[in-house]
């Protein structure tokens, strides 16, 4: 910052030096000129006040023909420090009397010496003289002239001096403007510094892409979304040392730095789903933003991910020891199942997790439930998983990647019979600020569970720092604000954010978007022309999916032309459908899309189509590549991995995506447009703005998001993680070393 002003004020400075610089080199001859005119004038006056003084005494002694008295008048008057010589020339043009000193290039009829002379000024070999001719009349009858000779070289030397004085207050003059220059440019600057790491940490974010701004200050918006975006990039280039992260720098980085170590992954969603159907078993994935991103992950480094196992047909499909390699046709690492009865599951994972911790963690207005009997549950099954853990380890010291808030109590619980295990533990959902936290009434044992982690990953610094300020809160810790480290019970546990991200399509095998345009307008019986936004997420409370209804709703409202020309296609789906709180909310879905319809659908398509179904990974890319909109509307989320999905399917340049301004994603999206999904008239404004926005615009926009997505992937995430690990890893080792050698040394000065 220090150096960046100093070039800056060198910048402006340097500039300014040469400008006066100039400046004075043209201001110094007009002021020259200026001064001898004036002094010139000056002598003029002189000249005239000392003829009028002398005029009648020499008369007087001309008309006497007194030589004596003239030369003496002349004498006296050329005493004067200034005058040179003085003469009087007769009427027939002769000198008749002079003063010692009369330059003799000086004559009677010189032209230059013509009356008052447009041109004063003579050179001489003794330098410039000023000369003034006076007649000399008595009665009306010419005499002759009075010359007056005037020394002029002192000129020159107040020229100069003149010179000198413009230098000096030009220097004077330049020094003072930047001064002030450079000090307004520094409160500027600060300004613009403290705004810009606004930015950066993403409180203004939200703003830049707001339809709420006015067209004038949006190209201020578009140059301000540019620079944070290079910022961004500029200072993530530093983080994963610029070059790209493939599944082979994975791989590499697995064998380099954590060669031969095991990695187990623990998760409660399964990544592959065998569920017993009318033809047989079929396998899936999950609706899950923790299996599209730790899936490709595991494809790269092998290693076993544990997992609940909750698909009707998971147990046929396993091993006698719960394995089975996936992915199916192409295995490169082994699930291992864990079986929990119902009674655990609707503990455990529908109670303490989904009834308790997920909407303790998201502000969505749902009020958590915690009870005693969900409690025990997730305590056990987390023991359940620890064990399997420690089972499934081959080595005393393996890399555990523990996800999620089902397995807040894992860490500890594996840190205590593996102590030399390296555990990465990443929260998937936000962590709220101290006070909302402290209402779970385990918020204790929550916390230390945590802290048995090596590392612990949230998905922005925002939620590490509530994390931190949690574990002030609640435990007697010791916190290194600094360092993001937080020693607890002679353990240290690194807090960083690791923004989660997806795997980018290389292969693109992907039908053209012309053909899903096509396609998805066929399936749902639009017509071609038909203009659609797209919204995939699981049915969940969360995902703002009433708001962005009422988005639609109102766009239709203010904008009657687009009724029957558009349709918003919600692909949810079903999750957590044993609650209570997610069936009240699908009905609510299911009866706000059936009123908003009955209003405008008129016969023609439905403004709002909705998918309750799970759709598989090729459906939904459809979907993505033939939509001129994805609307993601979050009342919060992690990170929302639906608007990375998007921006990465559409390798056309084209599509808007709308995004919340409540989610991870919105930190590093920011050329989306983004939206707070309460204020449904801001909602249906940008939607509108969406669907008509200038090709140009939509290309500039997805252009930047893809080149940050293509860098920013998942497996940078995942290699961030693990290069953290590696290196704490390392230092340990070092440490066991020092501790190795100075124990005996220590022991002999002891004896
Ligand atoms: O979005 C948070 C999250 O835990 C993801 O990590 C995961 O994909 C999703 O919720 C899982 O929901 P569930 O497994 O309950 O269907």
């Amino acid at each position: 910052m220090r150096m960046g002003g100093a070039v800056f004020g060198l910048k402006f400075i340097i500039p300014l030096a040469i400008v006066l610089g100039l400046s004075a080199y043209a201001v110094v001859p007009l002021v020259d000129d200026l001064t001898l005119r004036w002094f010139v004038k000056d002598l003029d006056i002189r000249s005239s006040l000392l003829a009028n003084t002398l005029q009648e005494p020499l008369q007087e002694s001309i008309a006497e023909r007194s030589r004596r008295k003239v030369v003496s008048l002349l004498d006296r008057a050329a005493r004067d420090e200034r005058l040179l010589a003085l003469a009087f020339c007769g009427p027939d043009g002769n000198v008749q009397y002079k003063t010692s000193g009369w330059p003799a290039a000086v004559e009677c009829r010189d032209p230059q010496v013509e009356g008052a002379a447009p041109q004063p000024l003579v050179k001489l070999l003794q330098g410039p003289v000023h000369v003034k001719r006076s007649r000399i009349e008595r009665d009306g009858d010419y005499m002759g002239d009075l010359i007056l000779v005037h020394d002029m070289s002192f000129i020159e030397r107040r020229s100069a001096d003149t010179r000198k004085y413009v230098v000096v207050l030009f220097a004077i003059l330049g020094i003072v403007i930047s001064m002030i220059t450079v000090f307004i440019a520094w409160l500027s600057w600060r300004g613009w510094i403290t705004a810009m790491k606004g930015l950066l940490r993403g409180e203004l974010t939200p703003q830049l892409g707001s339809s709420n701004s006015s067209p004038a200050v949006q190209p201020l918006l578009s140059d301000l979304r540019a620079l944070v975006h290079e910022l961004n990039l500029e200072r993530r280039q530093q983080v994963g040392s610029g070059q790209t992260w493939t599944p082979e720098r994975l791989r590499e980085l697995l064998r380099d730095e954590l060669a031969g170590d095991e990695i187990l992954v623990l998760s409660n969603r399964e990544p592959y789903i065998h569920q017993r159907t009318a033809d047989g078993i079929e396998v899936s994935r999950p609706a899950s933003g923790l299996v599209t991103a730790v899936e490709p992950v595991m494809r790269a480094c092998s290693g076993t991910w544990i997992a609940h196992g909750a698909g009707s047909a998971d147990r046929e499909t396993v091993d006698k020891n719960d394995r089975v390699q996936v992915p199916p046709g192409q295995p490169s690492y082994m699930l291992r199942r864990v079986w929990l009865s119902k009674k655990e599951e609707q503990g455990y994972y529908y109670g303490f997790a989904n009834e308790g911790l997920w909407p303790l963690c998201h502000i969505a207005h749902v009020r958590p439930v915690f009870r005693v009997t969900d409690w025990e549950e997730y305590v056990a099954v987390n023991r359940r998983f620890a064990d399997t853990v420690v089972a499934e380890a081959r080595t005393d010291n393996p890399v555990v990647m523990v996800q999620d808030y089902h397995f807040a109590l894992v860490p500890a619980m594996v840190r205590e019979r593996l102590p030399k295990a390296t555990i990465l533990t990443f929260w998937h959902i936000p962590w709220p600020n101290p006070e909302s936290f402290g209402i779970c009434p385990w918020r204790e044992e929550i916390l230390k569970g945590l802290l048995g982690s090596t590392i612990l990953g949230f998905h922005t610094a925002f939620h590490c720092k509530n994390f931190m300020e949690t574990v002030e809160r609640y435990l007697e810790a010791r916190i290194e604000q600094e360092a993001s480290m937080i020693s607890f019970g002679g353990k240290l546990t690194q807090v960083e954010a690791y923004p989660i991200s997806i795997a980018w399509p290389e292969d693109d095998r992907s039908p053209s978007i012309e053909h899903c345009k096509l396609e998805v307008r066929r399936l749902n019986a639009l017509p071609a022309t038909h203009r659609i936004a797209v919204g995939v997420d699981r049915l969940d409370y969360t995902k703002g999916i009433l708001e962005r209804f009422q988005a639609v709703e109102r766009m239709l409202e203010l904008h009657p032309e687009m009724i029957g020309k558009f349709s918003l296609i919600t692909i949810a789906a079903p999750s957590r459908s044993s609650l209570d709180e997610y069936q009240n909310f699908e009905a609510r879905v299911r009866a706000l899309a059936q009123r908003i319809n009955s209003r405008f659908s008129d016969g023609g398509p439905a403004p709002i189509i909705l998918r309750i179904a799970h759709h598989d990974h090729d459906e939904v890319q459809r979907y993505y590549r033939a939509a001129e909109v994805c609307m993601v509307t979050s009342l919060h989320d992690g990170m929302n991995l639906v608007a990375k999905e998007y921006a990465a399917a559409r390798d056309d340049e084209r599509g808007v995506l709308m995004l919340s301004q409540f989610t991870g994603a919105a930190r590093e999206l920011a050329e989306a447009l983004i939206v707070n999904p309460y204020h449904i008239e801001q909602g249906a404004e940008t939607l509108y703005r969406a669907l008509t926005m200038p090709e140009a615009e939509q290309r500039e926009r997805m252009r930047s998001m893809r080149a940050l997505l293509k860098d920013f992937n998942i497996y940078r995430w995942a290699g961030r993680m693990l290069n953290d690990a590696a290196r704490l890893r390392r230092r340990e080792r070092i440490q066991a070393k020092i501790h190795q050698h100075s124990e005996p040394a220590l022991l002999k000065r002891v004896v």
